[in-house]
């Protein structure tokens, strides 16, 4: 039989044997062989056949031994990489299984509405076969959106503990490799491993935490192929070639099992390739948008859920939980809840940690919500450094802060003011910290009005008592641009109604194009330079409480919402007194009481906190602070 086939290969090698041969014959008779002294001598056919065979074996030794060589270096060659690609390619995936893992979706706390919808489609998962013979078919995986903080990690080892299935698990990242196509064998195995367990324990989850770093969209990644690709090629993003691999092992033909083809193929029976795994895969990102679009259709990622910051109710419950873990003095949940509002859970849990450090640095085995207090405020507006100003440095910051206060205090009843602060912290010289009353989740063009005008306060401060403004307004002069930019180009409160959202670059770059067009830039000046003027004239009104209100910067360094409110109504500012009166030296600076050190005092009922805002003054070159404070 293979004789037959491979004829005419064997008689082309005999006739070119034999015409080698003859042609060997004619030169050892015509041209001589080599006599072993270097000399040619020329012999007839016959003593040139009997050379010829008795010298035979030898050269089929030599050449058998060199091929021998040659394979064992070509086998090794090979070998080696083999192994550097089987190493390499070892995914960095890990598994879970049933029973191995201690947390339960009880852990995830304050998200009830994320909690229930993962686990309706776990209920699922788990009655795939009940739900495939009724006609139906599974979500084949989820994706978890949103913050971060929120819990999207913590919601997959949920599914961990409670799948009662194995539970294969990768960062993104660690897809990412040097070399063209080991990502795709890592993305290979991984599935191929939970196929496996699908098949043995009737299901499998895999998690991928930060799946854009895998999954990001093919029409605007770097890395893999093209004129940088080649040989090397993953790099950050992935490469095309992941999310190609992804998507055909979420929803494409899954590879056949060789030995069952073997046996299929050969004995005409056996099982059908089969497409019946059940696998949930679970993605979690802060950034879906991201993600390609093929990856985000039914059939991949068909339920998305978006995970973010809890309300009011929901951080209760987060707090209540983290307090139960630590030991604490009573405190009211309500209270620490509404101090943290906009806080994510690892925000919440950060911050009840930091208090115990605290209550520990103090020598005491329990917290107290001054901890608390005091932890939130380290959060918030960062810690104070031991600087100390000159008289004059001090007094500038003090007008430039109880500018921004007042203004606040007068054009933001709705985000009473924390703390007015001269004291050093990061590139702020000072700063004023106010905090909504109430959670809202939108804002009005009054709002931004005033929002600008408190950032100009300082300004406007500085130029009226000190004569002329220095670096000092930088930061505020950016907060104020880039709220009037915002109004005038993305939220039609200018002349045009066109928004800047489009352009796809990304703010930086739409406040140049902004800044380039000379009509927009007029109309975020005019907007500026009217706010300004107005509040001239508001502070011009407020001299007495601006000049006691410097004063007692200047002598206590820093005040709480309540003293400055005292302060505000001791000087007529406020006719109302506000509802805790604070402790306050005499107006103008005559103290007499001395402020603690570190922190300022905690109030007695501290106002609800959702958006934040801190203005400062900021130190030469220094950044700002952020407008709308640090969410
Ligand atoms: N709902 C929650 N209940 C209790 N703890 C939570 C909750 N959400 C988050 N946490 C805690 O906050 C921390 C961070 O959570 P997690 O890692 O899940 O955030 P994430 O959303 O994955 O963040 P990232 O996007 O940065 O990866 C964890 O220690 C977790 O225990
Ligand atoms: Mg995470």
């Amino acid at each position: 039989m293979y004789w037959q086939r491979h004829r005419r290969g064997l008689r082309l090698t005999l006739i070119w044997a034999g015409v080698l041969f003859v042609a060997y014959l004619f030169a050892a008779w015509f041209v001589g062989v080599n006599d072993g002294s270097g000399n040619m001598t020329q012999v007839s056919p016959a003593t040139a056949t009997r050379g010829f065979f008795t010298f035979f074996p030898t050269l089929l030794r030599g050449v058998f031994g060199s091929v021998l060589q040659l394979a064992v270096g070509v086998f090794f060659g090979v070998f080696q990489f083999v192994a550097i690609f089987w190493f390499m390619s070892r995914g960095r995936t890990y598994t879970l299984f049933p029973g191995e893992y201690d947390l339960s979706f009880d852990d995830v706390r304050g998200q009830s509405h994320i909690v229930g919808a993962t686990k309706e489609v776990m209920k699922l998962f788990r009655g795939f076969k009940e739900f495939k013979r009724i006609g139906g078919y599974p979500p084949h995986g989820i994706l978890f959106e949103g913050p971060p903080g929120t819990g999207k990690t913590l919601l997959a080892k949920a599914i961990a503990g409670e799948s009662g299935v194995p539970f294969v698990y990768a960062s993104g990242a660690s897809f990412a490799a040097m070399f063209l196509g080991v990502g795709n064998l890592r993305i290979q195995r991984m599935f191929s491993k939970a196929r496996k367990y699908s098949e043995k324990y009737g299901g499998c989850v895999i998690f991928i935490d930060e799946i854009d770093a895998v999954g990001a969209s093919r029409g605007g990644q770097g890395g893999g192929g093209g004129m940088m690709g080649g040989l090397f090629g993953g790099g950050v993003g992935g490469g095309m070639g992941l999310v190609n691999e992804l998507l055909t092992q979420m929803d494409g033909i899954d590879a056949p099992k060789r030995f069952r083809r073997f046996v299929r193929r050969t004995f005409k029976r056996g099982p059908k390739q089969s497409s019946n795994y059940n696998i949930l895969v679970v993605g979690a990102t802060n950034i879906a948008a991201t993600l390609d679009p093929a990856l985000l259709r039914p059939g991949r990622f068909d339920r998305k859920i978006h995970v973010g910051n809890p309300g009011e109710e929901g951080r209760k419950d987060i707090i209540a939980y983290y307090l139960r873990k630590v030991a604490h003095a009573p405190i009211d949940v309500d209270r620490v809840a509404r101090a943290t509002a906009g806080y994510s859970p690892a925000r919440v849990k950060n911050i009840i940690n930091e208090a115990l450090i605290y209550a520990l640095q103090d020598g005491r085995q329990s917290l107290t919500y001054e901890d608390i207090w005091h932890a939130k405020l380290t959060d918030e507006i960062g810690l104070v450094e031991p600087v100390e100003y000159s008289s004059t440095e001090k007094a500038a910051t003090a007008i430039h802060e109880a500018g921004h206060a007042i203004v606040s205090h007068l054009l933001r009843p709705w985000q009473p003011v924390q703390i007015v602060t001269v004291r050093k912290r990061g590139e702020t010289l000072g700063l004023v910290h106010s905090q909504e009353a109430a959670e809202s989740y939108g804002r009005t063009k009054s709002q931004f009005i005033a929002d600008i005008k408190v950032s100009l306060a300082g300004m406007v401060a500085e130029e009226m008592w000190l004569g002329e403004s220095g670096s000092g307004p930088s930061g505020d002069l950016q907060t104020a641009t880039s709220v009037a930019f915002s109004m005038v180009t993305k939220l039609g409160m200018g002349s045009q109604l066109a928004s800047f959202n489009l352009l796809a670059n990304g703010q930086e770059n739409d406040v140049a194009t902004a800044m380039r067009d000379p009509q927009l830039r007029r109309e975020i000046d005019d907007i500026l330079q009217q706010c300004k003027r107005e509040v001239r004239q508001l502070i011009e009104e407020q001299r007495p409480a601006m000049e006691a209100l410097r004063d007692a910067l200047v002598e206590r360094d820093e005040l709480t919402g309540d003293e400055f409110l005292t302060l505000l109504w001791q000087t007529g500012a406020v006719a109302e007194p506000p509802k805790i009166l604070a402790q306050l030296p005499v107006r103008n600076g005559n103290g007499n009481g001395k402020h603690p050190a570190g922190f300022p005092g905690i109030p007695e009922e501290e106002p609800v906190a959702w958006g934040r805002s801190s203005e400062s003054r900021s130190a030469r070159g220094g950044t700002p602070f952020e407008f709308g404070g640090d969410e």
